[in-house]
């Protein structure tokens, strides 16, 4: 056995806690703050006892706002900017998946001794990074504990850049932060999170019994708590077992990477800007259904976890699983079918070129998706 697991130096968990940002930042040193979020959250007035401190202790601090969803590169470089205009030497990551990748570039790139077009891809970028804090506001991506960072390239194309660099200093898990958190972010952002773990679980390269356990836990806590967390949004319970699975299913990915689900989203959030959960959530049956006959003891040991109960050989447990899966974004107030989400036959060439570019993801499937396979897989999908 060989591997290198890893994770996030200090992850604290507990309600309430991302009021005293500032005074951590401050025993650390920082002098000068770049919180990094988007117009979403400062809307939701998340970051406002936060900024209460900031200003108790005088500690002075900026807020880049402009983060937009699956965020392109103009984005990046408007932020990496804001940084340097402030000489900022602490940065804040604040929001979802969006917010926290936007921070991390900003913390690698503020120096300038490196530039985002050379860091695509697994160990390119070398760091050092300005000191990171990342809070999540979403319980989906598990950013806080991954070492990628995805940025939309172009209409048709997201990248990722990979490095152990990415991984902060510090995460900050508040689950009184997602209370607020509507229903249809809940649900996809969840589903996002249990897709990690189970391609995870399921990954050609890299498992090992570290990310397994994790995994394995993790959707314990999110498929145990999904619909109360969907349902009744101010259960602050549901709330931070959301929020702990999430995190657990990323220190999962981000040491045995996802694969086929996640590269035929990709093209669905980027060509026709669906959610980045809901995108997985639309494909992941019928990926599940693919990789069946190689994966199919796999999938039956995490069904016993997500629906307990299923009955039969392993891969009629993979099956019914399979079933579940593709019925619970509709269960939960989601659309089900791309169709749905105003995709149709006509795109689907378009598509799964477009997947055949995610080479990064594709190599992790535990069966070979060829072109002609992507294309029957968004089909299927329809
Ligand atoms: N780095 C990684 O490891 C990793 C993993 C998976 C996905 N991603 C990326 O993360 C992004 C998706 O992140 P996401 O799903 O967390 O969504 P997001 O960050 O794009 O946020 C979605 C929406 O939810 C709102 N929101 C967030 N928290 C809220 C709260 N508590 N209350 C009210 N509204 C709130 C935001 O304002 C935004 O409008 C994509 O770009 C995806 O590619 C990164
Ligand atoms: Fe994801």
């Amino acid at each position: 056995m060989q591997f290198d697991f890893y994770s996030t130096h200090s992850i604290l968990v507990a309600r309430g806690s991302s009021v005293n940002l500032a005074r951590k930042i401050q025993e650390r040193g920082g002098k000068s703050v770049l919180i990094v979020t988007d117009p979403g959250v400062l809307a939701a007035g998340l970051l406002n006892r936060a900024l209460a401190q900031f200003k108790e202790l005088q500690l002075s601090v900026q807020i880049f706002s402009d983060v937009e969803a699956d965020p392109p590169i103009p984005v990046i470089n408007q932020a990496v900017l804001a940084a340097q205009a402030c000489h900022a030497d602490y940065i804040v990551g604040f929001g979802g998946g969006s917010s926290m990748d936007v921070a991390k570039l900003v913390a690698l790139l503020s120096s300038g001794k490196e530039r985002l077009e050379d860091i695509y891809g697994i160990g390119m970028a070398k760091g050092p990074r300005l000191p990171l804090i990342l809070v999540p506001t979403t319980a989906g991506t598990g950013s806080e504990v991954t070492q990628s960072s995805v940025v939309t390239v172009s209409e048709s194309e997201k990248k990722g850049v990979l490095s152990p660099h990415l991984l902060p200093d510090m995460a900050i898990l508040d689950a009184e932060l997602t209370l607020g958190l509507p229903s249809h972010v809940t649900a996809a952002t969840g589903i996002d999170a249990m897709v990690h773990a189970i391609e995870a679980f399921t990954t050609k390269r890299l498992k090992n019994p570290m990310s397994d356990c994790v995994a394995k836990e993790s959707l314990r806590l999110l498929a145990g708590n999904l619909h109360q967390a969907v349902n009744f949004g101010n259960d602050i319970v549901a709330r931070e077992n959301m929020l702990l699975g999430a995190c657990l299913a990323g220190m999962a990915f981000t040491n045995a990477p996802v694969a086929g689900v996640h590269a035929l989203a990709y093209p669905i959030g980027a060509r026709f800007h669906v959610p980045h959960g809901l995108s997985n959530s639309l494909m992941l049956a019928p990926v599940i259904r693919f990789n069946i006959d190689v994966a199919h003891s796999m999938y039956a040991e995490l069904g016993q976890i997500i629906k307990p109960g299923l009955k039969g050989s392993s891969i009629e447990q993979a099956s019914q699983l399979a079933d579940y899966l593709g019925s619970l974004a509709g269960e939960l107030g989601l659309p089900q079918k791309l169709l749905e989400v105003g995709i149709t036959e006509r795109d689907i060439d378009q598509l799964a070129q477009d997947a055949m570019l995610q080479t990064r993801l594709l190599m992790n499937s535990p069966r070979e998706i060829t072109l002609k396979d992507a294309a029957t897989l968004y089909r299927e999908a329809l």
